[in-house]
């Protein structure tokens, strides 16, 4: 029988700075959607990899006066140690510095070369070394890389350059006709708004200036341009021009390439038209996932301590690290990562509301019926709520994984953990036991939080793959039928002839006051703090209260050129603010408006009139322009 194929990556690392937690998201990521679809009966290749070439890596090597293979080699081993440290399932680890993937490289620019697609001339330009990625003048930020907003080196060499601008419309067109291929809605409409729209550029696909790469055969000197070595193993991995391309037959085009979004445009422009000359299909989908961020900003290699993963499993787990990282950064935007943050979700997620759950329950199985039911017995009130959110959890979390919303997907199987806690409180197993009559109906109970936790331990088991064992050990079930996505379709498969166990506790919970975090260097402690006072919290946000007003009148305040007075609805209420904006706006323009009022700020008086709010304006230096809202909403809306 021929299995639908599902072939997934992530991005190949580069093995210059320490991996940190962020990087190991998109990875975590990656695995969980592959072992979902391996429940799901797909055959799922998950390929992975690291990224050694280049500018960066040669100059590393020379800092640490070795060998740039010699370099790179001690960190990929570091890499590969860190996946399976993680439970990283990849299918396939690559490297380019891999032969085959060399040779591969070496063919692709020699068939571009000769079909006319790749010509030799000069490159005069900048160079982000950081980003590996060429600017143009007009491209810079402040005379500084636009992505990463680091120092750029003008670049002057002869260069071969790859007919991008041929493929501008073949690929508008494509991201046209296929409204999933760039995903977040963001990410597409910053790609074709920023670079597709102002039109493309012939790529620079050659260096001189240094030798680590994969050299151009037909021209020695030159080697190839590190961004097209690395895209290019997507298809080198599954043997594209090689003697044995079945697994490129098999595999080809990937389902989803998953990416962070600082390398979106390179997967979603140079990829696609690439893959265009080359004549060969493009990815279904490429996913570009927001950023896990420290608090004062992105992580980087000198804040690399703080957030080892290798030292994060050591403390709290793998499964914990995974749950949160998933958790923890919402679907399309970017997410913040703090230890205490880590610790509390280790203590009210998985030790108080899934750990708990489980020790409650197996304690009163073995308690009150020495570990094994006597079945399903009577059925009760709250059984029919229980049971159909169990049916539905499974459905709502396999949509979101689909479409790589983790998180969302975890919300959705913890809302079954609670209502299943819920049903503890509700159903309070431990009266029923005082009285015999009620025996039977204490087995229905008691059975169907089994059958919970049954279908709770399934549902998290692509997210954290060590969890489920250890819960099936207590609620005495083997790995088999019983524990497939598929038997989710059904309530009620938990076997009466199991046996419950009291073990170890799942999820320990952290104890902040003893010391279980580190403890931070003095030095390390005031940047943070400094770094705090940068944020506020969502707390200090609420406190402001955002209102939706419209304008009903405005006139100029007597003797003040700059002000103007304004009575606003703002639901059932009208009151006056007063605002320095006559020379932007006439009070004819005004009326009739939909602006944002900071509705609880203190009232004051200006130059003798009440004002009672504040009005939302952008401005900079003669330019003002009012902050309005796109749809007619009712006055007095709460804007959060
Ligand atoms: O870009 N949060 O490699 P890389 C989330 N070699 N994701 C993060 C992150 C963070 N704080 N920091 C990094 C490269 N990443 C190229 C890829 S693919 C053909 C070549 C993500 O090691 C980042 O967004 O710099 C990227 O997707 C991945 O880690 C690898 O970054
Ligand atoms: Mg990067």
């Amino acid at each position: 029988m021929n299995r639908e194929t599902f072939y997934i990556t992530t991005p190949i690392y580069y093995p210059s700075d320490k991996l940190h937690i962020g990087h190991s998201y998109t990875t975590i990521a990656a695995d969980t959607i592959s072992r979902f679809k391996r429940m799901k009966g797909f055959d799922v290749k998950f390929l992975t990899g690291t990224d050694e070439h280049g500018q960066k890596i040669q100059r590393k090597a020379e800092e640490e006066g070795t060998t740039p293979k010699e370099y790179v080699d001690h960190i990929v081993e570091g890499i590969k140690k860190l996946w399976e440290t993680l439970d990283i399932s990849n299918d396939q680890f690559i490297r380019t510095t891999d032969e085959f993937h060399k040779e591969a490289v070496k063919k692709i620019f020699k068939k571009l070369y000769d079909q006319g697609d790749i010509y030799k001339s000069h490159y005069e330009g900048w160079y982000c070394t950081p980003c590996e990625s060429f600017w143009t003048e007009a491209q810079l930020k402040d005379g500084k890389c636009p992505d990463c907003e680091r120092n750029v080196e003008l670049t002057e060499e002869e260069a071969y350059f790859f007919k991008m601008s041929k493929y501008q419309d073949r690929l508008m067109k494509h991201i046209e006709d296929h409204p999933d291929f760039i995903q977040p809605q963001k990410i597409k409409n910053e790609m074709i708004n920023n670079f597709l729209k102002p039109g493309l550029e012939d790529l620079c696909v050659s260096r001189t200036s240094f030798s680590w790469g994969v050299p151009v055969d037909f021209d020695p000197g030159h080697v190839v341009y590190v961004w097209i070595d690395a895209l290019s193993n997507y298809i080198t991995a599954l043997g594209y021009l090689s003697d044995n391309d079945e697994e490129y037959k098999k595999y080809w085009p990937a389902d989803v390439h998953l990416v962070g979004k600082d390398i979106a445009r390179f997967h979603t422009i140079i990829w696609p038209t690439m893959l265009m000359a080359l004549d060969i299909p493009l990815p279904k989908k490429v996913f570009g996932h927001g950023w896990i961020l420290l608090q004062g900003g992105k992580m980087s290699k000198s804040k690399g301590n703080v957030v080892d993963p290798v030292i994060l499993t050591q403390k709290y787990g793998v499964d914990a690290i995974r749950y949160y990282v998933l958790r923890e950064l919402p679907f399309g935007s970017d997410g913040i990562y703090s230890e205490d943050n880590l610790i509390n979700r280790i203590n009210s997620d998985l030790a108080n509301d899934l750990g708990n759950l489980i020790s409650r329950t197996v304690a009163m199985v073995d308690k009150y019926f020495n570990g094994q039911l006597p079945g399903k017995q009577e059925s009760g009130e709250f059984d029919d709520d229980l049971i159909s959110l169990a049916l539905e959890t499974p459905i709502k979390a396999e949509k979101y994984i689909d479409n790589l919303q983790f998180s969302n997907a975890l919300v959705e199987i913890w809302k079954l953990v609670s209502r299943t806690n819920k049903y503890i409180d509700e159903t309070t197993p431990w009266i029923l036991a005082k009285e015999e009559e009620k025996k039977s109906r204490l087995a229905t109970v008691l059975y169907n939080l089994l059958e919970s936790i049954r279908f709770i331990s399934i549902l998290i088991t692509p997210f954290m793959p060590n969890t489920p064992k250890a819960i099936w050990e207590q609620i005495g079930i083997e790995e088999g039928d019983i524990t497939t996505w598929d038997s989710l379709e059904e309530f009620g498969q938990y076997p009466i002839t199991s046996k419950v166990q009291k073990g170890k506790v799942i999820f320990p919970r952290i104890d902040i006051e003893e010391g279980e975090r580190p403890k931070k260097k003095q030095k390390e402690k005031k940047v943070e703090e400094k770094n705090q006072e940068e944020y506020i919290t969502i707390e200090d946000f609420a406190k402001i209260d955002f209102r939706t007003a419209k304008v009903l009148k405005a006139e100029k305040v007597e003797g003040a050129d700059k002000l103007i007075k304004m009575q606003l609805e703002m639901g059932n209420e009208i009151r006056q603010v007063v605002s320095g904006i006559a020379q932007f706006y006439s009070p004819e323009e005004l009326v009739g408006k939909n602006l944002i009022v900071v509705a609880n700020l203190k009232p004051i008086k200006i130059r003798g009139e009440e004002s009672k709010g504040m009005i939302l304006a952008a401005s900079k230096g003669k330019k003002l322009t009012l902050v309005t809202i796109e749809e007619d909403m009712d006055s007095g809306t709460k804007i959060s």
